[in-house]
């Protein structure tokens, strides 16, 4: 009588109710309702007054956070070092890792690579697939080389039987392909949902926990974006990955968005290949694209992402538009774009107002960091006008508002790259231009926007 025991929650204000409602009876909100699976005794011994806690439970010692030994987490390296370099060194005992990305783009195929080379150096490793037959598993382990392969995988959806597997074959590290799929028999509602996503995940969380067991989940991210999607379990788990980049280009980034055991927003680099995804141990020059001589419209961007910098072209289109002429950006954040657009019109005499810009970040790459600033306004200039950037070109500055060139963080680090790649020309803020010269770059240290736009003649 699994059914019965449904209940029906608001998200905003806790109410329940038995049946799903499409507006909450008690904040009055529209489709807040989700369904949960009521905890024993949740509900019963209402509190009130003091002293009432002493009958329900013995209290619990407290210790002065100075006498508590600070152990370091014990992680395992798999060797495959993009990856390691992402979760923070390796694979941490009873982490929660949750991995993201759009269908296709090499979830499945990174993991089953991973517990491979974990079970090499001798962690047990179980792989629970509710996409695939256990056949097609061992045809993609064939295709990647991993012939005599010892992790062990289990073709199934619902959890109370992965649970059940995980705790009596004790692997050391389990991966969930994909916690879309998998249901439990508590909930009524479809495997998918945000319940039965929120749920299977939350039970799966606590086995880690219990255990010492690693988990990772694989989690679509759907087209809508968040609804169903892994974004519903970013806060319940240690440690978010979210794979980027064109499913039509070989490249792909895996990307740290939270991590409580290493670094965020550090990136690992792979190349899809006939056999399976290889790490990019260099990957700063990988994001450009091929012009014999320079074009308008593009700029090349010195980004720093994670430890490494990354040089990646930024495109931009200007075009004569409608009475609304739109604005598109791929790859950069397009409130951002808004903001840019009006800064160069009132602090550089740049006008698009009446067309269309689009602008992209070649290869797939979501950049975050506002140092893109001064590229996406030199690509957008640089369209506008129909004239390149000189040859060698490179910048990168945040834009402020009031039109000022703000500095960014490491510029050295980013100038030296671009110098080893064969660079020549920066327009950098003012504050990060180098006191010794490097070796064959030439520097343009500007402090406004109209003084960088000058490089576009
Ligand atoms: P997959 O790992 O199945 O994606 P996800 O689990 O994120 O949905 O990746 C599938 C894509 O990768 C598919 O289009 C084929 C390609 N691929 C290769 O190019 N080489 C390979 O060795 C493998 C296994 C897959
Ligand atoms: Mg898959």
């Amino acid at each position: 009588m699994a059914k019965d025991k449904t209940l029906y929650t608001c998200n905003e204000c806790a109410t329940t109710s038995p049946r799903w409602l499409g507006k909450c009876p008690g904040c009055g909100a529209w489709n807040t309702l989700i369904e949960s699976v009521p905890e024993a005794g949740r509900g019963k011994n209402r509190l009130s007054g003091a002293g009432q806690y002493a009958g329900l439970a013995q209290a619990q010692a407290v210790m002065p956070l100075a006498a508590i030994e600070a152990s370091e987490v014990a992680r395992t390296a798999s060797g495959i070092e993009e990856l390691d370099r992402v979760l923070g060194g390796g694979v941490v005992e009873g982490g929660v890792v949750l991995i993201g990305g759009d269908p296709g783009i090499g979830k499945s195929t990174l993991l089953l690579q991973a517990m491979d080379a974990l079970h090499r150096v001798g962690l047990p490793t179980l792989y629970v697939t509710g996409e695939e037959s256990g056949a097609q598993v061992a045809l993609r382990s064939r295709r990647l080389g991993l012939e005599g392969s010892q992790v062990s995988v289990l073709a199934e959806i619902q959890l109370e039987k992965i649970l059940a597997t995980i705790e009596a074959t004790q692997p050391a590290v389990a991966v969930i392909d994909s916690i879309q799929t998998v249901y439990s028999d508590q909930l009524t509602s479809a495997p998918g949902s945000v319940a039965q996503v929120r749920e299977c995940a939350a039970h799966l969380t606590r086995l880690a926990k219990a255990t010492g067991i690693a988990v990772i989940l694989v989690g679509h991210v759907t087209k809508e974006g968040a609804l169903a999607g892994p974004r519903v379990l970013e806060h319940m788990v240690d440690t978010v990955l979210y794979f980027e980049g064109d499913t039509h280009s070989s490249f792909r980034l895996v990307r740290a968005i939270k991590n409580r055991f290493g670094a965020v927003n550090e990136i690992g680099v792979f190349a899809m290949t006939e056999r399976g995804l290889k790490g990019v141990a260099n990957p700063s020059a990988i994001f450009l694209s091929q012009h014999s001589e320079p074009v308008p419209g593009s700029c090349v961007l010195v980004t720093l992402e994670g430890t490494r910098p990354l040089l990646v072209e930024i495109q931009a289109l200007v075009d004569g538009g409608g009475p609304s002429p739109r604005r598109l950006s791929v790859g950069l954040e397009r409130d951002r774009l808004a903001m840019l657009l009006a800064v160069l019109h009132r602090h550089a005499g740049v006008a698009c107002a009446d067309q269309d810009v689009f602008v992209n970040a070649v290869g797939g790459v979501r950049i975050s960091e506002p140092a893109a600033d001064l590229a996406a306004m030199l690509a957008i200039t640089s369209s506008l006008r129909g004239r390149a950037l000189p040859k060698g070109f490179i910048a990168f500055g945040e834009v402020g508002l009031a039109g000022e060139v703000r500095p960014a963080p490491r510029g050295q680090e980013r100038l030296k790259e671009a110098a080893k790649l064969g660079f020549t020309m920066a327009v950098v803020p003012k504050a990060n231009a180098p006191k010794k010269p490097i070796p064959g770059l030439e520097i343009h240290a500007v402090e406004r926007v109209d003084e960088a736009m000058a490089a576009v003649r």
